[in-house]
């Protein structure tokens, strides 16, 4: 089989790096893929959401299955695009991607259906947010409605902070369309937990769960990113839990979406707050998670392949069950100086040679930078720090290997930060602390200008 797998990050190399291993295998492409992807697939430069071109590949290239990473181009409704052309393609439709892509639309629809969720409402402007905050008393958690890059929840200890949010939302339109209608939501404590199912519609194979640690410095400090890090299994989530989870609100959710004719076909990423005994919906995501797919993409024994396919073709429940290793995974990011908010990047990355055989180094923003100018005489892209990662050029499927410097073995190029998260260094141990300290160890082999990574992952 031909397959593609569209995206860019940590996660869709861990994706091809899984999917490489598939005995139903040939061939592997990636749009459009970064410097560690490029070792394992053959990179083409199109964008996650140039839909058309990517539909054309397909069918010129005659892709057999098409893997989708992140939820913009879902969203936006590749999918539909994809079986319209009689493309397979691993994903749920345009109407059920506004799971992750309206906030409004998920909590209704919890709502309307019982599943548990925290207490919120759904507000229009600016004026009718302020007269509903002084129904409430804080923490206030506020949220955009579309899709804002992991930056749309913000969560304000003071009424004051609170207004001031909305007024950036409301009159500064600082999520632009997303922050048209705002989710305002009751506040609650407890620990985090992604639960990942597969699901075709009418079967559910739910994953091993995973915790992600969204903020940015040790002990939960500093902003939202996109996640630091990650690991599975949970300890705290026992197998009662799991039965709760998958009882209480992963088929109540398949279930809803058939009700509304938006049947739900792909991976369905709930991230839920643990209180005790009860586990409420905090939001749903239409992808794999991404740093959570490092980790469970490591403990995954079954083909990959194969489940897609069987959620493809809907046949979901011939798949007696998923395999996995009984061993921990832990996956610490490294990210660029200034992350989230002003990466830095075009710094060259240098990585040691000897990782442990049960430690995977999955990129995410990297590439290979042009010949330096000293070197061949070529204008070098990276003579000013860049702002975007624009004059990076994407090897396609050439042999990528890189020295202890980072020079690329492919003539001379560098192996540089393209984005705000860089590596996600990933090891499977026998138990978390020891993939924790697998992790660790590999990470003092690698560096680059300003990489920033959190020290507490696992702990
Ligand atoms: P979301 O994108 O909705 O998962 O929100 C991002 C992060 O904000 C979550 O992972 C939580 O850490 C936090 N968060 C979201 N909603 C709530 C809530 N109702 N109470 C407490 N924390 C929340
Ligand atoms: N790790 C959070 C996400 O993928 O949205």
């Amino acid at each position: 089989m031909k397959i593609l797998v569209v995206g860019s990050g940590g996660r869709e190399h861990a994706l091809v790096w899984k999917i490489c291993q598939s005995s139903l295998v040939d061939k592997v492409y990636a749009a459009p893929g970064n410097a560690g992807i490029s070792k394992l697939a053959q990179c083409i430069p199109v964008s996650v959401t140039e839909i058309d071109k990517l539909k054309e590949f397909a069918l010129n290239e005659k892709i057999d299955l098409t893997v989708v990473g992140p939820e913009l181009p879902l969203v936006q409704g590749i999918v539909d695009e994809f079986l319209a052309s009689g493309l397979k393609i691993f994903g749920p439709s345009r109407l059920a991607s506004e799971l992750e892509g309206s906030k409004a639309f998920a909590k209704n629809l919890l709502k309307q259906h019982g599943i548990p969720t925290p207490s919120f409402k759904v507000v229009h402007s600016f004026e009718e947010a302020k007269t509903y905050l002084t129904k409430l008393s804080p923490p206030f958690v506020i949220k955009a409605d579309g899709l804002a890059s992991g930056k749309g929840v913000v969560i304000c200890q003071r009424k004051d902070m609170a207004e001031d949010t909305l007024a950036k939302i409301f009159k500064d339109k600082i999520f632009g369309s997303a922050g048209e209608k705002v989710v305002i939501e009751e506040f609650l404590d407890g620990k985090e937990v992604s639960v990942l199912a597969l699901t075709d519609g009418k079967t559910i194979a739910v994953l091993e769960p995973a915790q992600d640690y969204k903020r940015l410095m040790d002990n939960n400090q500093g902003p939202n990113t996109g996640g630091m890090g990650s690991y599975s299994p949970v300890p705290f989530v026992s197998s009662r839990l799991m039965d709760n989870i998958v009882k209480d609100i992963l088929v109540p959710t398949i279930h809803a979406m058939n009700s509304i004719e938006r049947p739900y076909r792909g991976v369905l990423y709930a991230g839920l707050m643990v209180a005790g005994n009860k586990v409420k919906v905090l939001e749903f995501n239409v992808r794999f998670g991404d740093p959570e797919t490092q980790p469970l993409m490591m403990r995954l024994k079954s083909d990959l392949v194969a489940l897609m396919l069987a959620v493809v073709e809907q046949k979901l429940d011939r798949i007696e069950e998923i395999e996995w290793h009984n061993e921990s995974a832990v996956c610490v990011v490294i990210a660029s100086q200034g992350y989230p908010a002003n990466p830095k990047i075009g710094d060259v990355i240098e990585i040691g040679k000897r990782m442990g055989k049960d430690v995977q180094i999955f990129h995410s923003g990297t590439a290979f930078s042009c010949p330096s100018p000293l070197r061949s005489g070529n204008p070098s892209p990276f003579r000013h720090p860049p702002l975007r990662p624009a004059p990076v050029r994407v090897l396609g499927g050439i042999a990528s290997r890189y020295n202890r410097d980072g020079t690329a073995q492919n003539g001379g190029e560098k192996l540089v930060t393209a984005g705000g998260r860089v590596l996600g260094v990933t090891a499977l141990g026998k138990d978390r602390t020891s993939a924790r300290e697998k992790v660790y160890s590999a990470i003092k082999q690698m560096s680059f200008n300003g990489a920033y990574y959190r020290t507490d992952i696992a702990k």
